[in-house]
């Protein structure tokens, strides 16, 4: 069941990716996020504030390049995966919609990276399946109430909707960015990359864990419902600080909570990631 997923090196330790003449990650700043699927070891290498403010900036050009959300193709899967072909190409709205019209629910995802960052992108057909009666197999974003590892009431996802603090994360496009690192020891979980229940072409409403189309993580088996967003409390892994988040919910296994959105924009048919939200990406460093 379990195939090989380990994020694809580049091709030097040192030799660092480029897009316009600009720095976009290098293996180095990669690694500090991945895992060695293998052994089973995570790389929990510590980023520092200087050193995940390096990265973030990578990405602050906003000429439509860095800013960019790009396929990452996991070793091995070139020829399974569908963006197998796309390895480091920006990823598109439309090739999300292409690949989304040939699932049963209307759903696609793929691995990505910004900013160094790894990342899943998630097309849910919100646009399609809205006016119509919530049922099985029909995929729709659904805001939930978050509760922490405690059973602690953190807050609604819909505050998106409400607070003008977290307008940057409203629902738009079809699609939606979640920041991957695993809550539970900080592996990168996946779409569809392992053949499993979870992770079937189906979907079931109401956030649980069964149903299909999780993201899922081949560490310890946490499961992650994308079309799921709720607000969530988790604390930074060095300093200990406590802070809210509006994320997708965690269903299962042994992750205390869910995973971070990242905001983003459309350049076009190009998906842009934003930094509003940059230090909730930083629990595991
Ligand atoms: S690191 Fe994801 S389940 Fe353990």
């Amino acid at each position: 069941m379990n195939r090989n997923f380990r994020l694809r090196p580049a091709p030097g330790l040192d030799e660092e990716v480029t897009a316009g003449g600009k720095k976009l990650i290098d293996r180095r700043d990669f690694v500090r996020h991945s895992f060695n699927s293998a052994a089973g070891v995570i790389t929990t290498a510590c980023l520092g504030s200087i050193g995940f403010a390096s990265l973030l900036m990578g990405s602050a050009s906003g000429d439509g390049g860095d800013n960019a959300v790009r396929y990452w193709v996991p070793k091995g899967q070139e020829d399974t995966v569908w963006f197998g072909a796309l390895h480091l190409e920006s990823m598109t709205k439309s090739s999300f919609v292409a690949q989304a019209a040939k699932s049963d629910t209307g759903m696609a995802g793929a691995q990505g990276v910004w900013s160094g960052l790894p990342v899943n992108v998630i097309h849910i057909p919100n646009s399609s399946n809205q006016g119509t009666p919530i049922a099985e197999g029909k995929p729709r974003t659904q805001f939930m109430e978050g509760y922490d590892s405690t059973g602690k009431y953190i807050g609604w996802g819909g505050e998106v909707n409400e607070d003008a603090t977290l307008a940057p994360l409203a629902m738009h496009d079809d699609l939606i960015i979640i920041f991957s690192r695993c809550p539970h020891l900080c592996c990168i979980p996946g779409w569809q990359l392992v053949a499993n229940d979870f992770t079937s072409d189906s979907w079931l409403p109401g956030g649980v864990d069964s149903g299909g189309n999780k993201l899922f993580c081949i560490c310890h088996s946490s499961r992650f419902d994308p079309t799921v967003v709720e607000k969530n409390s988790n604390r930074n892994r060095n300093t200990g600080t406590q802070f809210d988040f509006i994320g997708i919910k965690r269903t299962g296994g042994p992750a205390p909570v869910g995973m971070p959105l990242i905001p983003f924009e459309m350049n076009g048919d190009t998906i842009e990631a934003k930094s509003d939200f940059a230090d909730w990406y930083t629990y595991c460093d």
